[in-house]
């Protein structure tokens, strides 16, 4: 067993979790002020979502220079503090890497676009015929309509998976293949613990083909491993790759690929089998995921900084999640939906602890997204995937202790705080301490097979982990099993 295969990790923002001294963003002196607190709550691994240089038109997935931060969060010298502070803690840090594509103002692509038969020149995806790979998708269908975006001064079009402001890079050129393993080296050697891989499965474009998850991808994907295993054997590569089971697999292949890929199959599952008050949805997808390869653990989540994506869901299954989760369209963003956990469960707590509790068993190591564990709310009348980013809220006082200063990007939304529910034994913040403990207290969880127990009762989802009796039941009635009664939306982890 591998240190992530039972660590807790804890996703956040640094412009959005804490500022330091009169700061009106967060910072990266912000988050080491809160280090005691995720100490406290029994986090081992600190993800941070990318905090590079970038004119922030995508949150800093729109890389404009891969080796600097940007200016708001801090400097070099405080990332490296905090990688030291984290790790006197026994706490561990990975960060994100956005490496299929960069930001149009990254240098590399404005030479590209400048001087073609130049060193930057075959850096990115250029074309003349804007139809060209029809059969891949568009990725943001509600704001683009071609991944082909034309541009004047070079005279073509480029292409890109995602925002039009996000050229995808050219991996059939060597010279970006060495940047990567540049890049991975840079920030390995601070001394990170792991990596989270963006949008891993797009590198590649063939003719004719869906362009993803494409050989040629899957291959560079183990030339990082290996380069990993040769350079950092004890760090975690983290896969985003949201799409369907069996494709998502091979991610990890025999174990030679991550160690770790997001567990997008289930997520979406979970609140499905909340919408119908019928556990079947969970335990369908459980039974089609095969068991992971030695060495290989899922990411288990709930929420995250995007929307809870629907990609990947047939369309009924589509229109029932957005007739539960989605009653005003303003929360929608691409196909999904921009909410956090909370407003998700309707504002019940016996539903948000319940997918508390399902985090903390389902096969997988959890990560919980910042301010999830307070229960925060969402702002839904900011744009794109903003209504879930905004400020930590720390305590009562103005900006809710995350800045002296009114917070310049995202509005504090307020109703709870960390300080709040700290004293308070009940609290949400407090029960999701104790089910971090419990789980640190059944290390079983990180590698035990998951088989399901027939509960004889649709609304109630069981299985077994190691020792553990897992029982989650879905609906909004009491429900007697004999030796033990769940309550609305009650769950147990009874001995086995
Ligand atoms: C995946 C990230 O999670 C998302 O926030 C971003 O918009 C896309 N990649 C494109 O960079």
């Amino acid at each position: 067993m591998s240190w992530y295969h039972n660590a807790v990790f804890y996703q956040a923002l640094v412009g959005s979790f804490k500022a330091d001294g009169d700061k009106e963003v967060g910072t990266l002196r912000g988050v080491i002020d809160k280090l005691d607190y995720l100490q406290w709550l029994g986090v081992d691994c600190l993800w941070l979502s990318p905090f590079y240089a970038s004119p922030l038109r995508d949150d800093g997935y729109d890389i404009a220079d891969y080796y600097s931060i940007h200016p708001d969060y801090g400097t070099m010298e405080d990332f490296e503090e905090l990688i030291a502070q984290l790790h006197r803690r026994g706490m561990r840090i990975m960060t994100d890497l956005a490496l299929n594509h960069t930001s149009s103002d990254h240098p590399w692509f404005q030479a590209s676009r400048t001087d073609p038969t130049g060193p930057y020149g075959d850096f990115y995806v250029w074309g003349d015929d804007p139809e060209r790979y029809p059969e891949i998708r568009v990725i943001f269908t509600d704001v683009e309509t071609s991944n082909w975006t034309w541009d004047d001064q070079r005279g073509q079009y480029y292409f890109h998976r995602f925002y039009s402001h996000q050229p995808d890079l050219n991996y059939d050129n060597p010279a970006v293949q060495e940047e990567v393993f540049k890049i991975l080296s840079f920030w390995m050697d601070k001394g990170l613990d792991g990596l989270r891989l963006d949008a891993i499965a797009y590198l590649f474009e063939r003719d004719g083909l869906g362009g993803e998850s494409l050989p040629e991808t899957i291959e560079f994907v183990e030339k990082i491993r290996s380069f990993m295993d040769t350079h950092y054997p004890d760090a975690v590569l983290i896969a985003e790759a949201n799409q369907p089971p069996a494709e998502t697999m091979q991610f990890y292949g025999k174990g030679e690929r991550f160690h770790m890929v997001f567990n997008f199959p289930v997520m979406p599952r979970l609140y499905q089998a909340l919408a119908l008050a019928d556990a079947t949805p969970v335990y369908s997808i459980l039974d089609e995921l095969p068991a992971l390869p030695d060495g290989c653990q899922w990411g288990t989540f709930l929420r995250n900084h995007d929307e809870l994506t629907l990609e990947m869901v047939d369309d009924d299954v589509r229109e029932l999640m957005y007739e539960a989760f989605l009653p005003d369209d303003e929360m929608r963003a691409h196909v999904g939906i921009a909410r956090r956990l909370m407003p998700l469960m309707n504002g019940d707590r016996r539903k948000v602890e319940l997918m508390f509790s399902l985090l903390m068993t389902l096969p997988g190591a959890p990560f919980i997204y910042y301010g999830d564990e307070i229960g925060m709310l969402d702002d839904t009348t900011l744009p794109d995937r903003y209504a879930v980013r905004t400020p930590m809220q720390w305590d009562d006082s103005e900006h809710s202790g995350f800045s002296t200063k009114a917070p310049s990007r995202l509005p504090v939304v307020g109703g709870t705080s960390v300080a709040a529910q700290l004293d308070d034994a009940t609290s949400l913040l407090n029960t999701v301490r104790s089910m971090i403990a419990e789980r640190h207290a059944h290390p079983d969880l990180g590698t035990a097979p998951c088989e399901p127990v027939e509960t004889g009762e649709e609304a109630v989802l069981g299985y077994q982990r190691g020792d553990l009796l897992c029982l989650h039941n879905f609906s909004d009635r009491s429900i007697d099993l004999g030796p033990v009664e769940l309550g609305p939306y009650g769950y147990a982890w009874l001995p086995a």
